[in-house]
């Protein structure tokens, strides 16, 4: 018994299946109810006490590693028959895409372009107070933008406010930066609208700086230029018209050469060939001087654009509604513009 005992375990390792039906043969064949494993655990009962003790532990091995061997092949032969039953070959189900937000796309873009001449991203709070958002720009108490009209105030008594624009960003960068300073500063701001087609309470602006020794009208003119063709097209056109704002001195809007009708004058530009697209200018000394910048040393320009009005030229969006209303009919239909990760 002994010798067909160390057959059978040495002819465990030679044991192959290549299909769950022929492994389950072999597990009959040593373990089943007539297997060979079984049959000699039958002959060992009518053995005498003697010989049982003799060969009891070598049996107990024996049917311990065939178990041991069987199941790894049922489980190997398991393994193989789902691998050929998956086509790994075959093209992906289509999986339902998202898009990003149109404003997210375009203001991606637009500090794209401008890190590419050296600007990086500032960002600051939402709820301002009255001196980084008015005060430290160069508005006079009485100007009209506090008036309550525009701004609305979370706290009147301490002049806490939502910010109507971004430039308060650039004001706290001013504070705490040194020149050379070269930031671009996008974000919601908040203006007290009655909401329609073309205005709304809260809309979304890139606002840029840039402060250094020698910075002159002349650097704004080219940045602005680059910045123009770099979004709208090589053939874009730009023109400065002379403008008010507190913080630049001198100030000015910028037109591009409208992209549709080239120059020629169509309903869109109003018949003009030009389209309004950004607030610029040279910052105004005293404001340098409130953030504590040496305005005989440094000089600098600011500019500031709303991209709703962005997006509204390159996706031609009328009313600036869609851009809050979470439509998926209309924001599903900017996923071919999301540019892979
Ligand atoms: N802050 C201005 C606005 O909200 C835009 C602007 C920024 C104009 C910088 C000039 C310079 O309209």
């Amino acid at each position: 018994m002994l010798d067909q005992i160390q057959q059978l375990q040495s002819a465990l390792s030679n044991l192959a299946a290549s299909t769950p039906e022929e492994a389950e043969q072999l597990r009959i064949a040593y373990l089943g109810k007539k297997g060979r494993i079984t049959q000699l655990f039958e002959s060992f009962r009518q053995l005498p006490p003697e010989e049982k003790r003799q060969l009891g532990a070598a049996l107990n091995e024996l049917k311990q590693e065939a178990t041991v061997r069987i199941k790894e092949i049922l489980a190997s032969v398991a393994t193989q028959s789902v691998q050929q039953t998956i086509d790994l070959t075959r093209p992906a189900v289509p999986y339902p895409q998202g898009s990003r937000h149109p404003l997210t796309l375009i203001q991606e873009e637009i500090c794209n372009i401008f890190e590419r001449m050296g600007f990086s991203i500032a960002e600051g709070p939402e709820v301002e107070d009255d001196w980084h958002v008015f005060e430290a720009l160069n508005f006079p108490p009485d100007h009209p933008a506090r008036d309550m009209q525009d701004t609305f105030f979370v706290d009147h008594k301490s002049n806490i406010l939502l910010r109507t624009h971004t430039s308060s960003v650039q004001t706290r960068v001013m504070k705490s930066q040194e020149p050379p300073i070269r930031v671009l500063c996008p974000g919601r701001v908040y203006r007290n609208e009655a909401i329609s087609a073309r205005a709304h309470c809260f809309f979304h602006q890139i606002e840029g700086l840039y402060i250094d020794r020698n910075v002159s009208y002349a650097d704004l003119r080219e940045a602005l230029l680059f910045f123009a063709q770099s979004l709208f097209g090589a053939d874009t056109q730009i023109r400065l018209r002379p403008s008010y704002f507190p913080f630049t001195e001198p100030s000015a809007e910028m037109d591009i050469s409208c992209g549709l009708c080239h120059g020629e004058g169509c309903g869109f530009c109003k018949h003009t060939g030009w389209v309004e697209i950004l607030g610029c200018g040279m910052v105004d000394p005293n404001v340098l001087e409130n953030c504590g910048i040496d305005s005989s040393v440094y000089s600098g320009y600011a500019f500031g654009l709303g991209v709703e009005r962005i997006a509204n030229l390159k996706y031609n969006v009328k009313d600036l509604r869609y851009f809050s209303e979470n439509n998926l009919d209309f924001l599903s239909q900017f996923t071919a513009h999301t540019t892979p990760l």
